[in-house]
């Protein structure tokens, strides 16, 4: 570890914190603390968001979704795109009135947004009811925060990244019972030219597979039945651990496991998807059918700007590999439209790579300039309402290729993980290949394995139980 502490020393110095913590709640509030914990952007702040609540729990808040009722309202912030910064200002905004009307609010800002200088110095001048601001690397440190400020300190600012290790054994509240999400590395190398994640996440950090194992055999013995293994950038998983380990490997791990779970993964960077990786997938029954692989621009010209160190010919030869290794397999990816310098031919090729592939869903997006990364200097002459033209071209292509995928599946019967109630006696589930199916049944099934037939397709797959 680095700084010469051990992860049992910070655990042992957060929790001094979390025990002096404990001891003046009852001398300042008269009645239990509530905190209310706001997430924004991916799984992987999600995630963090549920040790944060585990760490408020072990210092004896209790959990509220209404800001309006808590004494500890949190922001964790999201710095992928432009509109996620302007609603975290907009939110934390309100709590200025909140602070006015009672006494004892603390109010705190964290996550992607917040690791950024030009953030900090935001909201040291701008937002002086905010109480505590800190990066990505620090949530073992909120106990000491809310004590120092609880006790008289300034307002507390701490976005420094000298400290980039992965801390184990944080406490966790769990948002889920059968679904839950396994973060097995942090940060990110890759250095896209568009994205901001390399500098508010760092560098590639991996769990170690013991950890990792440890963490998903409680799951499964706490009853879940789904294990999301979460990363920037999962399949480049090993890089830098003493134990000689890579994605393919762990995944092998992880599905020997006794029990009767599902495990999916996200995301993957198509450069580090390997033949090994697709043999794992196939191999291991507990591994779902599906791959989400971002490919980002269908333009060799437009993905070299990017830095994303593969072709369309390479992308689409690594989709025909996977179909090839993997029955049944389907895809989903990520998709910028509008890169800087981007013409109308190079994005043609973003829909012709979208039509060859077939994929179940996309998460699009317009490209939204990052201060401080080098596509943020590029020239950008595309407006953005022709940008938004070409964004509506390509939800309507992909709403046909969905619309035609999913009518495919009408009559074929598949084993479904039940997850929830829709209301009126329908229950929702997913398939291996992680396609949404809704159909009828009583609330007790939620969390079990089903055999359901798809019976049509309206906006939906509906089915039968079998
Ligand atoms: N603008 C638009 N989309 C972006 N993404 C990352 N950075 C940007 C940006 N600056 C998208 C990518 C990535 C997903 C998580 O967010 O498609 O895969
Ligand atoms: Fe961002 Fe690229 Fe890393 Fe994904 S792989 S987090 S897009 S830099």
């Amino acid at each position: 570890m680095s700084n010469n502490i051990s992860n049992q020393q910070m655990l042992d110095t957060m929790q001094g914190y979390i025990e002096r913590v404990k001891e003046i709640i009852p001398t300042l509030y008269d009645h239990t603390p509530l905190a209310c914990i706001n997430t924004y952007g991916c799984q992987q702040n999600v995630s963090d968001s549920e040790r944060i609540k585990g760490i408020l729990e072990a210092m004896g808040y209790a959990l509220t979704d209404d800001y309006r009722e808590a004494d500890f309202v949190l922001f964790n912030t999201c710095a992928v795109r432009g509109h996620a910064e302007d609603r975290v200002f907009g939110n934390i905004g309100r709590t200025k009135q909140l602070k006015k009307d009672k006494g004892g609010v603390l109010v705190a800002v964290c996550g992607c947004m917040a690791q950024q200088e030009i953030i900090c110095d935001k909201v040291k001048k701008s937002y002086p009811y905010v109480d505590m601001l800190f990066g990505t690397h620090h949530i073992q440190n909120i106990p000491e925060y809310i004590y120092r400020r609880l006790t008289g300190s300034g307002r507390i600012f701490d976005i420094s990244t000298d400290f980039n290790e992965v801390v184990e054994g944080l406490p966790i509240h769990r948002d889920g019972k059968i679904k839950g999400w396994l973060p097995i590395m942090h940060g990110c190398d890759n250095f896209c030219t568009y994205c901001i994640v390399p500098y508010v996440r760092g560098r590639e950090k991996s769990r170690k597979p013991d950890d990792v194992l440890a963490e998903a055999k409680s799951m499964i013995d706490a009853g879940f039945k789904e294990i999301m293994l979460l990363g920037q950038n999962v399949n480049s998983y090993g890089k830098g651990l003493d134990e000689e380990i890579n994605f393919a490997e762990l995944l092998r791990r992880i599905n020997a496991i006794e029990g009767d779970f599902r495990i999916r993964f996200m995301t993957s960077h198509p450069k580090d998807c390997t033949v090994e990786l697709l043999e794992a997938v196939r191999d291991c029954e507990k591994v779902e059918r599906h791959l989400h692989l971002p490919f980002q621009s269908g333009s060799d010209r437009i993905l070299k700007a990017m830095n994303r160190r593969y072709d369309s010919e390479g992308y689409l030869n690594l989709i025909k590999k996977a179909k090839e290794l993997i029955p049944g397999v389907t895809f989903t990816s990520d998709i910028i439209v509008g890169f800087p310098g981007e013409t109308y031919d190079d994005f043609k090729e973003t829909l012709r790579v979208v039509k060859e592939v077939g994929f179940q869903a996309l998460f699009t997006f317009i490209y939204s300039p990052r201060n401080g990364t080098p596509a943020a200097n590029m020239d950008d002459p595309v407006s953005r309402e022709e940008k938004g033209v070409w964004f509506s071209e390509l939800l309507a292509v992909q709403e046909e290729i969905s619309k035609k995928n999913y009518e495919a599946y009408v009559g074929t019967t598949h084993r479904v993980l039940c997850e929830e109630s829709v209301g009126e006696g329908r229950l929702s589930g997913k398939t291996s290949a992680s396609v949404d199916i809704e159909f009828e049944g009583d609330e007790s099934l939620i969390g079990r394995f089903l055999e359901v037939r798809v019976d049509k397709f309206t906006n939906l797959l509906e089915g039968t139980i079998v």
